[in-house]
């Protein structure tokens, strides 16, 4: 375990030297390694770093006015590039295709952004595990394999790149960052286009937003799992009211885990799982079934995608 003091300092220390005079661009995501990062780079650079936030249209509800709030102190520009983003995504099924378009929009929406700001270098909040994942070739990440080989930057500083991530939250809880940030569950660089199997869509995103919110209210205060999330499949068939229909399948992910590389399926009550397959399906009328998933990591990945 780090000593998250220690770690405060030296990040600090070597974010300065890294970029010397010069300017910074982090994206702010919300989550809590780009959190950590943007607070030490904030502390290292003050109004010399940048923070971006890119609304792909593919995050959390509510998500971009919590973010708004709790960083408006480093005055953010936040890009609405969900446009963009379906755009690029229109017609792709490939889950690797679909990972390095996000990845590339990203940085095409952060050039964008900076254009004339003459802006240095980039800020990650890569952590040990993204790099070890896409080194071994098993997935790109977006923030590490989806990135273009040319960018308009003179570098990528990544200062969390040899921490897990409960060594994250310890440096997140000594900065201080507000436990709501601090005790955040992991959400994935593509945001929701990685809980779509297939093709993305705005209305299928929209479905997809809505389970994961329900999936959090029922089990984050009261479980605390590892991580929770809501998947959209395919469709099936259902029957509601005196009609048959043909609705989403929504599966239902909780698990427990230390550091994402392994991870086991939550064992919940029936009651709670019943109602979530209640609610789930009573407030998003297009879903006619919902599933959970018992898949350890491995053979299955905590994300459907
Ligand atoms: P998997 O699905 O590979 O995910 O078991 C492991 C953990 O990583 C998160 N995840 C990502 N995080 N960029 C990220 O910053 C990504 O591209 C990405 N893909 C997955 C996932 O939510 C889980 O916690």
């Amino acid at each position: 375990m780090v000593d998250a003091n220690a770690f405060i300092d030296e990040a600090i220390a070597s974010i300065k030297s890294q970029v010397g005079n010069g300017k910074a661009l982090i994206a702010l995501s919300g989550g809590v390694d780009s959190s950590v990062c943007a607070i030490l780079a904030h502390r290292a650079l003050g109004d010399r770093l940048i923070p971006v936030y890119v609304d792909t249209g593919l995050m959390r509800k509510g998500e971009t006015d919590r973010i708004r709030e709790i960083f408006k102190f480093m005055n953010p520009h936040v890009a609405d590039a969900s446009d963009r983003f379906f755009a690029a995504l229109k017609g792709v099924t490939d889950p690797e295709a679909k990972r390095k378009i996000v990845g590339e929009m990203f940085i095409r929406v952060f050039e964008d952004v900076v254009k004339g700001l003459e802006v240095d270098y980039l800020i990650q909040g890569t952590i040990y595990p993204d790099r070890i994942e896409s080194e071994g070739g098993i997935k790109s990440h977006h923030n590490v394999g989806g990135l273009p080989s040319v960018t308009d930057f003179k570098g990528i500083i990544e200062p969390l790149q040899d921490l897990y991530k409960d060594e994250v939250r310890d440096v997140a809880r000594a900065l201080p960052l507000p436990e709501e940030i601090s005790e955040r569950m992991p959400f994935p660089g593509p945001g929701l286009s990685v809980r779509v199997i297939g093709e993305v869509t705005k209305e299928k995103v929209a479905v997809v937003r809505e389970a994961n919110a329900i999936v959090e209210q029922e089990l984050v205060h009261q479980y605390k799992p590892w991580q929770c999330l809501a998947a959209l499949l395919e469709k099936g068939t259902g029957v509601k009211g005196d009609n048959r229909c043909h609705g989403w399948i929504i599966a239902v992910r909780a698990v427990e885990s230390r550091d994402a590389m392994t991870a086991n399926h939550m064992e919940l009550p029936w009651e709670t799982l019943n109602k979530i397959s209640s609610r789930i399906t009573s407030e998003i009328p297009s879903v006619a079934r919902v599933v959970y998933d018992i898949t350890p990591k491995p053979p299955a990945t905590i994300e459907f995608e």
